[in-house]
C-alpha cells in the first residue's frame, strides 16, 4: 500500500476522502470516535502546509439532497475539535466552490457537502471523480470504513490523482491482517449485533483462526432457532437458518450460544446472568480478543446489561483486545473504556469483509 509518508505533501492540494460517517442526534453529532480518529493524518498534512480539501458522505441519501445528512455538523465538530476555521462548500461544483478551492493558502483546510448527494458516487463515476480529482494534486483516503465501497471518491479517483493511504488506514488494514496471521492463544471472538447476513461469512471465516467464538444479540436468536429452540418472537432471519446451521455444525466444539436470556414480549433482548458468566470465564481466559456487535438490544439501556458487562470485563483483560463496529463502539465510548482496548477499528461492515477473508476494493486500488 502507498503510504501517506512517502508522499510529498508539501504546500500541495490534497483531496482528502474521510469516514465522516457519524451518528447524529437533533443536528448535533453524538460520537466523535470516527471524527477523532482522521485527526493525526489531518495534522499530518497540515504540519506540511498542504491545502487539505476534505471530502466524504453521511447516511444514505441515494443520490438526492437530504437537509438531514448534510455534513455541515459533523465539519463543525472537526473545526472545534482542530481549533481551525474550515471552509463549507454546500455545493460540489459550483464556481464559487472551484474558487475557493483554487483559492486556499497553504495550511487552510476546504470542506465539501455529503459526496452522496450526487448518485455519480455510489455508482463510481469517472466523470465524477475527474471533477472532483481538480480539487487535489496528491489524493489520501483516510476512510477505512468505506474500503468495501466501490465509490468514485475512493475506486475512479484513484486513476486521476496519485493516490496514497492516510496513516490510520494503513494501521487499521495492518492490525486486521495481522490479527488473522497469528493471533495469541487463546483467541476469542465475541460476536453480536442483528445483520446475520453480513456477518455469518466472518464468523465462518473466523472459526478457522479462533480458538471460541461467543454469539449473542440478535445473530444468536438465528443460531438458537436454526438449532431448534423456540426463540418465540424474537428478531430472526429464517432465510438465514439453513447457513446458520451448518456453520454451528462444522465448528460446534468453538461457537458458544446463549444459554439464557432476558426476555421482552415475547422477543430474547439480551443474554441472562448464567450466558454472561459462561462469557465472561472465556474472555478472561484469552490471550486475543476480537469483539464485534452488542450481545442485546443496547440501544435500550436495560437490554445493554450484557453488553456493559462484556465491555467492562474485556477492558479488564490484559489481553490483546480489539473491537470493531459502529454500536459496539458506542458502547465503550459511553464507559470510558476505549482506552483500555489496544485497537479500536472505525470499521464496521469494512472490517467484516477484511476478516472475512475479502479483499476491499478501496485497499486494492492503493496497492
Ligand atoms: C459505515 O458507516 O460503515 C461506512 O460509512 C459505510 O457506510 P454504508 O454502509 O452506508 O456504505
Amino acid at each position: 500500500m502507498r503510504s501517506l509518508e512517502d508522499a510529498n505533501v508539501s504546500g500541495k492540494r490534497v483531496l482528502l476522502r474521510l469516514d465522516l460517517d457519524t451518528p447524529l442526534y437533533q443536528g448535533k453529532v453524538i460520537d466523535t470516535f470516527r471524527i477523532k480518529s482522521a485527526l493525526p493524518t489531518i495534522h499530518f498534512l497540515l504540519n506540511r502546509r498542504a491545502k487539505v480539501v476534505i471530502c466524504g458522505h453521511l447516511g444514505r441519501p441515494n443520490g438526492k439532497v437530504v437537509k438531514e445528512l448534510s455534513l455541515k455538523p459533523v465539519i463543525q465538530e472537526l473545526s472545534d475539535l482542530l481549533n481551525q476555521r474550515i471552509i463549507f462548500a454546500s455545493d460540489l461544483f459550483s464556481e464559487s466552490t472551484k474558487t475557493a478551492v483554487e483559492e486556499l493558502s497553504d495550511g487552510q483546510i476546504l470542506a465539501l457537502e455529503n459526496l452522496r448527494f450526487d448518485a455519480a458516487e455510489e455508482a463510481n463515476s469517472r466523470t465524477f471523480a475527474k471533477k472532483l480529482a481538480h480539487y487535489g494534486e496528491v489524493f489520501v483516503n483516510e476512510s477505512f470504513a468505506t474500503c468495501h465501497r466501490e465509490a468514485s471518491s475512493l475506486i475512479a479517483i484513484t486513476e486521476f490523482l496519485p493516490s496514497f493511504a492516510g496513516l490510520l488506514l494503513e494501521r487499521e488494514v495492518g492490525v486486521l491482517t495481522e490479527l488473522l496471521s497469528r493471533p495469541a492463544r487463546p483467541f476469542v471472538v465475541i460476536m453480536g449485533g442483528a445483520k446475520i447476513a453480513d456477518k455469518l461469512p466472518t464468523i465462518s471465516s473466523l472459526a478457522n483462526h479462533a480458538d471460541k467464538i461467543l454469539i449473542g444479540g440478535g445473530i444468536a436468536n438465528t443460531f438458537l432457532a436454526a438449532t431448534g429452540i423456540d426463540v418465540k418472537k424474537s428478531l430472526v432471519q429464517e432465510d438465514q437458518f439453513g447457513n446458520a446451521a451448518n456453520i454451528f455444525k462444522r465448528y460446534k466444539d468453538k461457537i458458544i450460544l446463549p444459554t439464557d436470556y432476558i426476555w421482552h414480549e415475547d422477543k430474547i433482548l439480551d443474554i441472562g446472568a448464567e450466558t454472561v458468566g459462561r462469557f465472561e470465564k472465556e474472555i478472561r481466559g484469552a490471550k486475543t480478543i476480537f469483539w464485534n456487535g452488542p450481545v442485546g438490544y443496547s440501544e435500550d439501556e436495560q437490554f445493554a446489561i450484557g453488553s456493559v458487562k462484556i465491555a467492562q470485563v474485556i477492558a479488564d483483560t490484559d489481553a490483546t483486545t480489539i473491537i470493531g463496529g459502529g454500536n459496539t463502539i458506542e458502547i465503550i465510548a459511553k464507559h470510558d473504556l476505549i482506552r483500555e482496548m489496544s485497537f479500536v477499528s472505525t470499521g464496521g461492515g469494512a472490517a467484516l469483509e477484511l476478516l472475512a477473508g475479502k479483499q476491499l476494493p478501496a485497499v486494492k486500488v492503493l496497492d
